[in-house]
């Protein structure tokens, strides 16, 4: 212990099995919701997070890729506070003005051919309510298939599990969605996009794709989402891009799709967690055309567009667009990508993905990564523990290039001390 630096201080060692508290609250919970990594989280203050022994952190999470703007950003919390002493904290679907402008700040800072929003609570929701607009235009144009891939991840309702990870996902409910295909991820960056191994293109209404596979930080090879986006737009087929954790300029753009070259524009986005920094909120973001295939679906719910959700989001697209904002984090990110690819060849790393302000380490072993995050956070580094053989990186796009560097010096000596894990 005895690590004191200006960003992290261990005054004791953090108890990676389990609290009092957590064996409580675990008492009370399925064990499908308990956390990875069970450290007690008292406060979270920009990039810091801190426990409840005194212990400070260096987040590498951003919780799990919400905190964009940094933890409990000063403007959101002027703006929540704001919008409580209005004494407007619920609204159900009644016009308020912060939903107003909320709206109008999203569809501001997205391309300009998007004009409708579904104001949601979580990306699963707005997972689910993409699924049923796809399905829908399968209907309207009288086509079959939504293609998607193996691994992704795409939220954890019914609809969700018919569309992510692989064809058994769903299997749990005895529900199969027969016109859902999955292709195997292209991993490899030698990988084309092969449109032999999809029905007939007059048969496919949409292309569901993560904008990168999340658990590795994995990116389609140069040139395969355009193949693929090409097709899908000849084919007359609908493209979605779910951008839950690569949206608002974690990769640089505002939406992660748009590195894939400026032709790239998908039919509908779902997006969320960065689109708040804290609070619940996702969105649909789509065409007239789409949003309005059929007006009776239902498409809404109790709290969707919540006025301190809307507050809260709000404040955090503005302080993320700033001009100040992004040229801080475009500089912060090409020291991330450097520092972490600068990991490459050390013991056990068998490759770095790295764009923007995400990353992973990919290990030969689960085993090896989740001994490098435990490594990383008895030394005051919080790194995203995935279960599988990846460590994902994320820090809030405030985080400056020092602190950065200090977190990969912390990840380095992890990586190099699990040698032989
Ligand atoms: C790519 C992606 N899609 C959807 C979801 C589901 O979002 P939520 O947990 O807010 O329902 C997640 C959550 O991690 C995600 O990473």
């Amino acid at each position: 212990m005895g690590i004191r630096t200006k960003y992290r201080f261990m005054v004791k060692r953090p108890n990676l099995h389990g609290s009092r508290l957590y064996r409580d609250i675990s008492s009370m919970e399925p064990k499908a919701v308990g956390p990875v990594v069970p450290l007690t989280w008292k406060k979270a203050v920009d990039f810091s997070v801190y426990d409840d022994k005194g212990n400070k952190y260096i987040d590498l999470t951003s919780g799990i890729f919400v905190a964009n703007a940094g933890h409990s950003n000063p403007h959101i919390k002027r703006a929540l506070k704001k919008q409580i002493d209005s004494d407007q904290m619920f609204s159900y679907n009644y016009p308020t003005r912060i939903k107003q402008q909320f709206l109008r700040k999203l569809l501001a800072i997205s391309p300009a051919y998007f004009d409708r929003v579904d104001l949601l609570m979580t990306g699963s929701e707005a997972v689910d309510v993409a699924y049923k607009l796809m399905k829908l235009w399968a209907s309207k144009h009288k086509r079959r298939y939504i293609i998607t891939f193996k691994g992704s991840y795409h939220g954890r309702g019914l609809s969700n599990d018919q569309i992510c990870g692989s064809p058994t996902k769903a299997d749990w409910s005895g529900v199969k969605d027969k016109d859902v295909k999955f292709l195997e991820f292209p991993y490899e960056a030698t990988e084309k996009f092969d449109p032999s191994r999809l029905p007939p293109p007059d048969q496919i209404a949409a292309f569901m794709l993560e904008t990168f596979q999340g658990w590795g930080a994995w990116f389609y090879p140069p040139g395969y989402i355009n193949k693929l986006y090409a097709f899908a737009k000849k084919a007359d087929a609908l493209v979605c891009f779910d951008e839950m954790q690569s949206g608002f300029y974690r990769l640089g753009p505002v939406y992660g799709y748009m590195t894939y070259g400026r032709e790239i524009q998908p039919d509908i986005i779902c997006v969320g967690k960065g689109i708040s920094s804290s609070l619940p909120v996702a969105a649909v973001i789509t065409r007239k055309e789409i949003a309005e295939m059929d007006p009776s679906a239902d498409l809404h719910g109790t709290h969707s567009g919540n006025p301190l959700c809307c507050a809260a989001a709000l404040a955090n697209l503005e302080f993320l667009s700033s001009p100040a904002q992004l040229a801080k984090m475009k500089a912060a990110s090409k020291v991330f990508e450097a520092e972490i690819s600068a990991l490459a060849g050390l013991p056990g790393v068998k490759r770095i993905n790295a764009r923007g302000m995400i990353a992973a380490l990919i290990f030969d072993s689960a085993d090896r990564a989740t001994a490098v995050v435990n490594e990383c956070i008895r030394n005051g580094v919080l790194p995203v523990c995935t279960r599988k053989n990846s460590v994902k990186l994320a820090p809030p796009l405030t985080m400056p290039p020092q602190v950065i560097r200090e977190a990969a010096g912390v990840l380095r000596d992890a990586v190099v001390k699990c040698e032989g894990t």
